[in-house]
């Protein structure tokens, strides 16, 4: 069924109140993409969904298949088939990549795969990704530029296979090459199990993966869900007649710049210390 429903959904970083009552459903097959200026809650509300522990849910409600996926733990909403490509991947010593890769497969299954399977399934999905294999054997993401990172975090979505992908801003820092790899993943993944919430701030990558559904979050709240012509709204017209359409503020969120799609946010984004 693969059904995820967020209902009144209100979280507080640091006692900071962050999403001020989400609603959203995604049902499988659908691709969703999820706009909206800097720090006004776009990766907040993927990590709740996750399991983040630093995000305290105040009200509403997260089940996934009719299950309370807020009772869950991190790596039991893994198993459920939810996955996150983190905006910022950890680096992460002493624990290598290939390590890593094999245990969060096996934590998902009854009997450990069998070695030669999954060399094949690492061969495979590194080719895909365009990923260099001696990453395989470092440790996971340290020292990693930040287009191998993302390609990481793609290839750890290849192998585990999740029906639910999160997708946070995984094109910053990707050249043109990486962008097409992206998509090309995220087109190959497709299918009627598979469903995806993605971050991004390029028109780009939604004009090649072509989202079914699209919401723009200002301050917390989703303020209006639409079709694909949202995103073109907004790379033609920025953020402005959101604001004055449904009469909320962008600009007070910390000075922070407003973002067009479009534009390289990442860039954007160093320059003002966002992220
Ligand atoms: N771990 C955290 N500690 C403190 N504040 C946070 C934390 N995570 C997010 N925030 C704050 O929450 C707001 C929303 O952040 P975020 O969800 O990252 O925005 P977006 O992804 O839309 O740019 C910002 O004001 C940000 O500073
Ligand atoms: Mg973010």
């Amino acid at each position: 069924m693969n059904r995820l429903i967020i209902k009144d959904l209100e979280v507080s970083v640091e006692d900071k109140k962050i999403l001020k009552g989400i609603n959203l459903e995604i049902n499988k097959g659908e691709i969703h993409a999820l706009i909206g200026p800097n720090g006004h809650g776009k990766s907040t509300l993927l990590n709740v969904i996750m399991g983040h522990p630093r995000y305290i849910v105040d009200a509403g409600s997260i089940t996934y298949n009719d299950e309370d996926l807020l009772s869950f733990s991190v790596d039991n909403r893994s198993k459920k088939g939810i996955f996150l490509a983190m905006q910022h991947p950890l680096e992460i010593s002493g624990v290598k990549n290939i390590d890593f890769l094999k245990s969060a497969i096996n934590s998902r299954l009854d009997k450990p795969v069998s070695l030669y399977k999954f060399i094949k399934e690492v061969e495979t999905a590194s080719e895909e990704v365009g990923f260099d294999s001696n990453l395989i054997h470092r440790n996971l993401n340290e020292g990693f530029s930040g287009g191998e990172k993302k390609r990481n975090e793609i290839l750890q979505m290849k192998l585990l296979n999740p029906s639910l992908a999160l997708i946070d801003e995984i094109d910053s820092g990707l050249d043109v090459d990486g962008l097409n790899m992206v998509s090309n993943a995220l087109n190959n993944s497709k299918n009627e199990e598979f469903s995806a919430l993605i971050i991004s701030h390029y028109s780009k990558l939604y004009k090649e993966v072509k989202p079914t559904h699209v919401h723009i979050i200002v301050d917390g709240r989703i303020v209006t869900s639409g079709d694909y012509s949202l995103i073109e709204r907004v790379d033609k017209e920025g953020y402005s007649w959101v604001e004055k359409e449904y009469g909320v503020s962008i600009s007070k969120k910390e000075d922070k710049p407003r973002v067009v799609l479009g534009t390289c946010a990442v860039k954007e984004s160093i320059g003002n210390g966002n992220n």
